[in-house]
């Protein structure tokens, strides 16, 4: 299963690629428009890219409104994201975007790197959404937790159904000459390739944590066939393609007929079949 990564592929971008995805992860909304934080916030850098979005959206209301029926005329599965900054604002967009038959996942936000931590853990508004929505519930985790496999088993006990890892690593980019922040708020998220061996190990320790019996869907600088492959043999379900969606809308179509191919090379008839094969060295 191919996805977008949230933030990555805009509702008007969308169609353009949309055949090629198994489906359509939306950009992050929270409860009240925001604006996003100040220009620029995108700088390019060695092996990834800086950004410092900050969750701009247009709120629990426009997007009910405006941006989902543009999304449902997709006509192919829709995994919402949600933010807040407590347990109280994820589940009341829970409960709002669950009730809508189109909407297959919510993916709760809870790693935004550009926005501050929110108040309550993570355990805590997982078990806020259940309290209100019946619809599968994917954490999204920050690969900066001190223990990422500890919260993975903390969110799935609380109620949610699979694990979307990892979200961006904070990061820095200065100007070549002055030596400023490139970036207005200074420091960003840093996604893209150098995060490739990173979301591996947070993949590859949830997999073990929870003995593979719960999707997860693995993203981070994923660019190729291999680099999905590698994702799944880690422990991931599905891949998610982030950065490298701004430059090649072409990925997916590309990376899930490599994935099939690289598989095949090694004896895996489906992808699907490799999964969790790193974990079989250790399982003695
Ligand atoms: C410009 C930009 C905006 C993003 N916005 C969101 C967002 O709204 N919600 C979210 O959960 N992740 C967001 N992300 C993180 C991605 O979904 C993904 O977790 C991360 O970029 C790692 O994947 P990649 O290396 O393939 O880009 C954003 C990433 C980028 C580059």
């Amino acid at each position: 299963m191919i996805l977008n990564a949230s933030g990555c592929l805009d509702a008007l971008t969308a169609p353009r690629v949309a055949r090629s995805l198994d489906a359509f992860v939306a950009k992050t909304i929270t409860p009240e428009p925001r604006p996003g934080n100040a220009q620029p916030r995108l700088a390019e850098s060695d092996f990834g890219l800086l950004n410092s979005i900050g969750l701009q959206n247009p709120g629990l209301d426009v997007f009910y409104a405006e941006v989902l029926p543009l999304l449902e005329e997709l006509e192919m599965p829709l995994w919402i994201s949600v933010g807040g900054s407590n347990a109280a604002d994820y589940a009341r967009i829970c409960e709002r975007i669950g009730e809508r038959d189109s909407v297959d996942v919510l993916e709760l936000n809870l790693s935004c790197p550009n926005v501050d931590p929110a108040a309550a853990g993570a355990a805590e508004i997982v078990a806020a959404c259940r309290a209100v929505s019946g619809k599968p519930l994917y954490a999204k985790l920050s690969p900066q937790l001190p223990d990422i496999a500890e919260v993975a088993t903390g969110v799935i006990e609380a109620g949610a159904s699979g694990l979307s890892l990892v979200n961006s690593l904070r990061g820095l980019v200065l100007d070549e000459w002055t030596l400023e922040p490139r970036l207005a708020r200074a420091v960003g998220g840093y996604s893209g390739a150098a995060l490739r061996p990173v979301a591996l190990a947070a993949v590859f320790s949830c997999y073990e944590a929870t003995k593979g019996t719960v999707p997860i869907v693995g993203m981070g600088g994923v660019q190729s066939g291999k680099h999905a492959l590698d994702l799944i043999a880690a422990g991931a379900s599905a891949v998610a393609l982030g950065s490298v969606l701004f430059g090649d809308l072409e990925a997916p179509e590309r990376v899930r007929s490599e994935l099939e191919e690289e598989a095949r090379a090694r004896g895996f008839e489906r992808p699907s079949e490799a999964r969790g094969a790193a974990h079989q060295p250790f399982a003695a």
